[in-house]
C-alpha cells in the first residue's frame, strides 16, 4: 500500500518546482534568432531579462546571462577578473565556496582559505585577521556563498564587507548567491560586492541551464588585465550589441521563454513579497524542525537559529538514525521527495528545500508528509509530536500580523 498516487512534491534545494506557466512559456516552437519579428522578440527577451537580473541582483552594474549551470557561472566569474598565478581567499561554511574554490585551483589560481566546521556561518573576524596578515596584497578576491545548500548555512555578507573595509584591503568581493537569490535580502552595491553569481533553477523557478553574473566597475576594471579570460565566457565579446555575441553563440531560446516568464512573475509578485513569502514558510519548516527536535532523533546542521538560511533546512540525523529512512517512507509511500545530505554530511542528514514557486498548502504537504514518515518509523513521541501544528500556528501569526 502507497499513498503517493497525485501530484508529486519535489521537495529539494535545487533544482526546484517549476511553475506551470514557466513550461507553458517553454512550449512553443524555436524562433529565428537573427532578426526579423522573432528575432526582434528574443533580442528584446535577452534585454530585458538582463535589466531584470540588475533588478533582482540589485545593481547598476553589468549582467550576462551564461548557458551553463551554477558551475558555469563560477568559471565565468573567475576568468573574467583573474590571472594564473593569483591567490583568493576562500571563506567555507560547508561544501559550495570550496567547491568554488578547487574550480579557481584547477585554474591556476592559489587558494588559501579560512576553514570553518559545516554547523556555523563564516566569521567576518576571522577574514579581517586574515586581511590583515596579507600585507603584500596577494590575495586578489574573496570568494563566499550566501547560501551554503549542502550545510544549510547563511552567511553575513554585510557583515564580512565591514571586515573587508576595516582593513582597507583591495580584493574584490566575489558572493555566490545562487541558493539565495530571490529568497532573502542581495543587495549587491548597497553591499560594495563586486561579482555575483546566480542560476536558474533554485528561487528563480526556472529548469537548471541558465547561470548569472553581475559585474560593478571595480569587476570590470580587473577584467581589463585578467589574463584568465577566454573567448567563451569573456564579458568583452557578451557586452557588443549583436544578439549571437551575448551568448557566443546560438541563444538559448526557450530558457529565454522561461526566464521571461519567471522574472514577470517575480515582479508581479514583488521581490520584497517574494522574499517575505520565503522567509515566513522557513519560519514554518523551522517551527515544526523546533518540535520534532526534541525527540532526540535528529537535529538542525546549524546550530545557532540566526544562521539557518530562509532557502534550505539541513537536519542532521542522530547516530545510528539512518536519514534514508526517513527519505525513502516519504517518497516511496508519499511522493514527497526530501533532499539527500552531501558532501561531509552524505548519510547523516537530509534537507528541506523551500525556495522558489512554493507556497503554505505546498510546505506544509511537505511537512506533514514527513511528520507521518517520522511517526510512522517510531521516531516521534509525545514530547515531539506536533510539528505540523506548531507550523500552522506559526503561519496563522503570521498572517495575523500581516
Ligand atoms: C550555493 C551553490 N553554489 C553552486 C552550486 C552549483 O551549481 P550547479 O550544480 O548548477 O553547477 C550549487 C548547486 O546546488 C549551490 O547550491
Amino acid at each position: 500500500m502507497t499513498l503517493r498516487s497525485g501530484r508529486q512534491f519535489l521537495s529539494i534545494p535545487g533544482p526546484t518546482n517549476v511553475p506551470d506557466e514557466v513550461l507553458q512559456a517553454m512550449h512553443r516552437p524555436a524562433v529565428d534568432i537573427y532578426g526579423g519579428e522573432h528575432g526582434g522578440e528574443l533580442f528584446g527577451i535577452t534585454m530585458s531579462s538582463l535589466a531584470g537580473l540588475k533588478k533582482i541582483f540589485k545593481t547598476d552594474g553589468e549582467t550576462y546571462i551564461y548557458i551553463a549551470n551554477g558551475h558555469g557561472a563560477w568559471e565565468a566569474a573567475l576568468s573574467n577578473v583573474l590571472s594564473a598565478g593569483d591567490t583568493i581567499l576562500v571563506l567555507e561554511s560547508g561544501r559550495f565556496a570550496v567547491g568554488w574554490g578547487e574550480m579557481g585551483r584547477s585554474m591556476g589560481l592559489n587558494i588559501e582559505s579560512i576553514p570553518n566546521g559545516w554547523t556555523t556561518a563564516v566569521d567576518p573576524a576571522k577574514v579581517e585577521e586574515h586581511l590583515r596578515g596579507d600585507t603584500e596584497g596577494k590575495i586578489k578576491a574573496v570568494l563566499m556563498v550566501q547560501v551554503d545548500t549542502a550545510s544549510g548555512c547563511v552567511n553575513d555578507i554585510q557583515a564580512v564587507r565591514a571586515a573587508m573595509n576595516a582593513t582597507g584591503h583591495d580584493a574584490l568581493l566575489m558572493v555566490d548567491t545562487i541558493a539565495s537569490l530571490a529568497c532573502m535580502p542581495f543587495e549587491m552595491d548597497a553591499w560594495g560586492i563586486d561579482v555575483a553569481v546566480g542560476g536558474s533553477q533554485k528561487g528563480l523557478m526556472m529548469p537548471p541551464g541558465l547561470s548569472y553574473v553581475a559585474a560593478n566597475d571595480k569587476a570590470k576594471a580587473a577584467h581589463a588585465n585578467a589574463g584568465l579570460r577566454t573567448s567563451y565566457w569573456d564579458w568583452a565579446t557578451r557586452d557588443e550589441e549583436e544578439h549571437y555575441r551575448k551568448y557566443c553563440g546560438t541563444p538559448p531560446v526557450h530558457m529565454l521563454f522561461a526566464m521571461r516568464q519567471a522574472f514577470d512573475m517575480i515582479f508581479e509578485e514583488g521581490l520584497d513579497a517574494v522574499i517575505e513569502r520565503h522567509r515566513i514558510l522557513a519560519g514554518a519548516v523551522h517551527a515544526a524542525v523546533d518540535q520534532w527536535s526534541k525527540g532526540g532523533v535528529f537535529d538542525y546542521n546549524i546550530t545557532n537559529p540566526s544562521e539557518r538560511a530562509p532557502s534550505v533546512t539541513v537536519i542532521r540525523t542522530a547516530e545510528g538514525i539512518d536519514p534514508g529512512k526517513i527519505r525513502t517512507i516519504c517518497v516511496e509511500k508519499m511522493g514527497v521527495t526530501l533532499g539527500l545530505g552531501i558532501g561531509d554530511l552524505g548519510g547523516k542528514a537530509f534537507r528541506i528545500g523551500h525556495m522558489g514557486h512554493v507556497n503554505a498548502p505546498m510546505i506544509l504537504g511537505t511537512l506533514g508528509a514527513l511528520e507521518v514518515g517520522l511517526d510512522a518509523l517510531g521516531y516521534l513521541d509525545d514530547n515531539s509530536r506536533g510539528g505540523i501544528s506548531a507550523a500552522t500556528a506559526y503561519l496563522a501569526s503570521a498572517l495575523k500580523a500581516a
